[in-house]
């Protein structure tokens, strides 16, 4: 029998047992596997703020997205909180909505007080209809169609400017208008260690200024009257464990301040990105949302101070960290392939296009059968998605109790970069999304139907029949 659980201290060959706190708000959630709310009722059955799991799936259908509010709020509290305790100046924490951008989720972000960083025109409009006021808005990208910068300027939210076509744009779009606030996204030429897909602080990276062209950036900065640069951005990658980068990129940050007074400019706002990791298997260990907001802070105030320059107001944009954990997808179990002695294979009715992430870069989710919470371990299957698609598999080695085909799979961690990344590969509908509070769910997403997947089709009249 194995015995590896998904969290707290779980030894009695169960799949899960909470072994909670009576309360939750010290636990960071990006240190956890489940939900915060996560509890086994009297049906043995996993429950996510206090709705059954399985009676979820019965109503509102399977695969099906369940987000839990408690968790998405601790996160936005922790964060907004801590940097208000640890950092002496100005904050603001953006939630980077790429990594689930819906209005429900931007509504939440913004009622916590937080921002929102967009990083296209579709999350821009998605976060304005959310309510999310636009000085509280950033809009990202290397390469912003002049539609999207219009829509960023009409609706009076800071843009951040990744490279010298964006720049040369912005003062050809605003010129004789009135002065927009503009940031500035520089290379920091530091490596961190995470996959080479999500790493964008090294120099080789298509985001940003060139660092060796800082001079010249400000200098051209500094003569444009339409363009009121706050301050600079920079982002190094995501999924990261280690607090060294983080802290490199906080004193590299810093002196880039210094370097633009040079050129008569006073950039008052220093936005580090986001980045910090989450636990998605009892492997990962990443350091909680305050050691990380605490090191950030630490670094920028010694700088300062050292440099005898004033604080900047600090911005932070953290996406998975702040929402990843706070939700699950559950799953019906269908077939099963048993090939003796090689591998069995149990498959569910989504998988690569409700989650990308393992076939893409290759990532490792954790598992629970919802309706079956007490029984022993005994089986090490594979997850394979129902994609017509052999590298369709969404876990190798899952360590469950015995399955059968109507048992409800629910895989942890799946708010961040799932839904976002969500397609309609083999035209499968996406699942729909419920958030689940004080026992009630709301849905916030949809389930596509055959109907949606074929709004957009066009059959010209010479191939109608
Ligand atoms: N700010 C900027 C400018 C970013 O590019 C990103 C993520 C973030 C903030 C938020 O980073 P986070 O706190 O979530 O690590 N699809 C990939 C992740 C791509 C991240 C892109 N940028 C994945 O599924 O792992």
């Amino acid at each position: 029998m194995v015995s590896t659980y998904p969290t707290g201290v779980q030894q009695s060959g169960r799949q899960y047992l909470p072994q909670r706190p009576s309360t939750n708000a010290n636990l960071s959630p990006n240190q956890e596997l489940l939900p915060l709310t996560a509890r086994v009722n009297h049906r043995d059955s996993l429950e996510i703020g206090g709705c059954d799991v399985t009676t979820l799936v019965q109503q509102f259908g399977s695969p099906l997205y369940i987000l839990d509010e408690e968790t998405l709020r601790s996160a936005c509290r922790q964060y907004r909180d801590t940097l208000k305790q640890y950092y002496k100046g100005e904050s603001q924490v953006l939630y980077a909505s790429k990594a689930w951008n819906c209005l429900a989720v931007c509504a939440i972000a913004a009622s916590e007080g937080l921002g929102i960083d967009v990083v296209s025109g579709g999350e821009l409009f998605t976060a304005l209809h959310a309510g999310v006021s636009p000085d509280k808005l950033y809009l990202h990208g290397n390469n912003k169609s002049h539609e999207e910068l219009t829509l960023a300027i009409e609706s009076g939210c800071t843009i951040v400017v990744d490279n010298w076509y964006e720049l040369r744009t912005l003062v050809s779009l605003t010129a004789n208008s009135p002065a927009i606030r503009i940031m500035l996204r520089l290379t920091p030429g530091i490596e961190c260690h995470t996959h080479e897909y999500i790493r964008t602080g090294h120099l080789d990276s298509k985001f940003g200024f060139d660092p060796n062209a800082l001079d010249e950036v400000f200098a051209f900065v500094s003569q444009q009257k339409s363009l009121n640069c706050v301050g600079v951005h920079a982002h190094i990658g995501s999924q990261i464990f280690e607090r060294q980068p983080h802290r490199d990129l906080a004193a590299v940050m810093v002196q880039w301040l210094q370097d633009a007074a040079k050129y008569g400019l006073t950039l008052t706002e220093l936005n580090v990105g986001g980045g910090l990791g989450i636990k998605y298997t009892e492997s990962d260990d990443p350091p909680s949302i305050e050691e990380w907001v605490k090191a950030i802070c630490e670094v920028i105030q010694t700088a300062c101070a050292d440099e005898n320059l004033p604080l900047p107001k600090l911005l932070c944009e953290p996406g998975r960290s702040l929402i990843a954990t706070s939700c699950i997808t559950a799953y019906t179990i269908g077939a099963a392939k048993v090939i003796p002695e090689i591998r069995t294979y149990v498959a569910i009715d989504g998988g690569m296009s409700d989650n990308p992430r393992p076939i893409t870069y290759q990532s490792v989710y954790r598992a629970v059968v919802a309706n079956k919470m007490s029984a022993p371990i005994t089986e090490t299957v594979t997850i394979a998605g129902k994609h017509c698609e052999s590298g369709d598999i969404l876990i190798k080695n899952a360590q469950l109790p015995k399955t059968e085909s109507g048992d409800i799979l629910v895989v942890l961690g799946t708010g961040a970069y799932n839904y976002s990344m969500a397609s309609n590969y083999n035209r499968l509908p996406r699942p729909a999304a419920v958030l689940v509070a004080n026992g009630e769910a709301n849905l916030i997403l949809q389930r596509e139907t055959y109907q949606d997947l074929i709004r957009q089709d066009c059959l010209p009249e010479r191939l109608k029949k």
